[in-house]
């Protein structure tokens, strides 16, 4: 039986903010930012949008009323929780009218989280053939105001239907995983923004990368000549050049340049949307799926999902014929022009608003997405469908 993504749609909020503008304003040469990073612009999330409302905007563009009666899973990726105990996918199973009869969870394991889930959720259509499993990356990516992370900032959502017989992408069964205790980012429960050990993150992160590629080619065979591309899980859109690299200067030229081209392509939407941890690598799919003018059903595609701490997987899928009915092209192109672009100060506004200790807030921003977080009383979230 075939299993893998039906359809996937993405979210991100209102605002962005040039990456130019934020370098000039703290000192630094813009080309760090959009070339030594290679970040555009950054997505801006305002106290109207957190990990619940993110997924909730991401599956409601994907979501029709034969999806709705099949799910019976819901599964949120995410290290930007709301809550230590309560899931967010219940606050999730509601706002989309979802069933009752659904199994959700929350899953965590920093930026990995969302495709421990994808697999979960291949396992469930294994056993269950005939249901669905929506599974959401949902984060928003702070390291505070002036910090050394700030440039790699970014929030945003990525919703994916997990089916048999999918429309968009097969999954195949081989996947190749790596695990090791290491401390490059964390986030005590204490602290609001990550600890992290920038440097030493990169070098986890190439290192995760050599070990789950060597492993998976030796396992399997292949060769980066029966890939057609590979998307990586992009904390900034060099990162995973700089952990392909190299692997691709020992290619032939041609398979170099064409894995280069299709590297890009699989960066184009990141670099104006910045980390959204969970769903970068997802993001990237899109990226890649909707850019791409040369892509074809029986193409496979290689998917490098890393998470600090750290877990690092490699996965590969295969287009599906007729994968192109999918594609939301015009939806995510508008969804990135229509932002409002927000100056530094309005960045450094938005970014200072959040829910707090007093239990009761209302909030009031210009934000037109389909769901909101309006404000909290007694405690508790209040959400609405706009
Ligand atoms: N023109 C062009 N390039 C320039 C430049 C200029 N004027 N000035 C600097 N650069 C280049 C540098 O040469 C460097 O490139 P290379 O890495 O290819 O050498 C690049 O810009 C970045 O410069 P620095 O290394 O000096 O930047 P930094 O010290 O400010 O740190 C960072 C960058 C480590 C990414 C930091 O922003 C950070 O800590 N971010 C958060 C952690 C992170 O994203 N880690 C990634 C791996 S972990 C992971 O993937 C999980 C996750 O999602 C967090």
């Amino acid at each position: 039986m075939n299993i893998g993504i039906d359809k996937i749609g993405f979210y991100t909020p209102p605002f962005a903010l040039s990456m130019e503008d934020l370098a000039v304003e703290r000192g630094v040469e813009p080309a760090k930012y959009t070339v030594g990073i290679g970040q555009s612009t950054m997505a801006v999330a305002p106290v109207t949008q957190d990990i619940v409302t993110m997924g909730a905007n991401a599956a409601i563009e994907i979501l029709d009323e034969a999806d709705k009666e099949a799910i019976d899973m819901i599964l949120v990726g995410t290290e930007t929780g709301i809550d230590q105990s309560k899931s967010a996918a219940v606050y999730i199973q509601k706002l989309l009218g979802l069933s009752n009869r659904v199994r959700s969870v929350e899953l965590k394991h920093a930026c990995y989280g969302a495709t421990a889930a994808l697999q979960l959720a291949k396992g469930h259509i294994t056993l269950n053939p005939e249901s669905k499993v929506l599974v959401i990356a949902s984060d928003i990516a702070k390291y505070g105001l002036k910090s050394g992370g700030e440039p790699t900032q970014g929030a945003g959502a990525v919703a994916m239907i997990v089916s048999a017989e999918p429309r968009l992408l097969r999954l195949e069964d081989e996947a190749s995983l790596f695990t090791d205790d290491v401390m490059d980012f964390w986030r005590p429960n204490y602290e609001a923004y990550p600890m992290v050990d920038g440097k030493f993150s990169n070098e986890q992160y190439m290192r995760f990368f050599a070990e789950v590629w060597t492993d998976y080619a030796t396992q399997t065979g292949a060769t980066f000549a029966d890939l057609e591309a590979i998307c990586f899980h992009l904390p900034y859109t060099k990162m995973g050049l700089k952990a392909f690299k190299p692997f691709l200067e020992e290619l032939p030229e041609e398979e170099q340049e064409r894995l280069t081209t299709r590297y890009q392509e699989s960066t184009a939407y990141n670099r104006h949307v910045g980390n959204i941890y969970t769903g970068s690598l997802f993001l990237s799919f899109i990226s890649l799926i909707e850019t791409s003018s040369v892509l074809v059903a029986g193409d496979r595609i290689g998917f490098f999902s890393y998470g600090s701490g750290a877990v690092g997987e490699f996965f590969v899928g295969e287009l599906v014929e007729g994968f192109e009915k999918q594609l939301r092209v015009e939806v995510h192109q508008q969804l990135l022009e229509n932002r409002k672009q927000v100056t530094v100060a309005e960045y450094e506004t938005l970014f200072s608003q959040m829910v707090d200790e007093s239990g009761e807030q209302t909030f009031q921003v210009e934000d037109k997405s389909l769901f909101i977080l309006s404000g909290v009383h007694q405690h508790q979230r209040q959400y609405q469908k706009q």
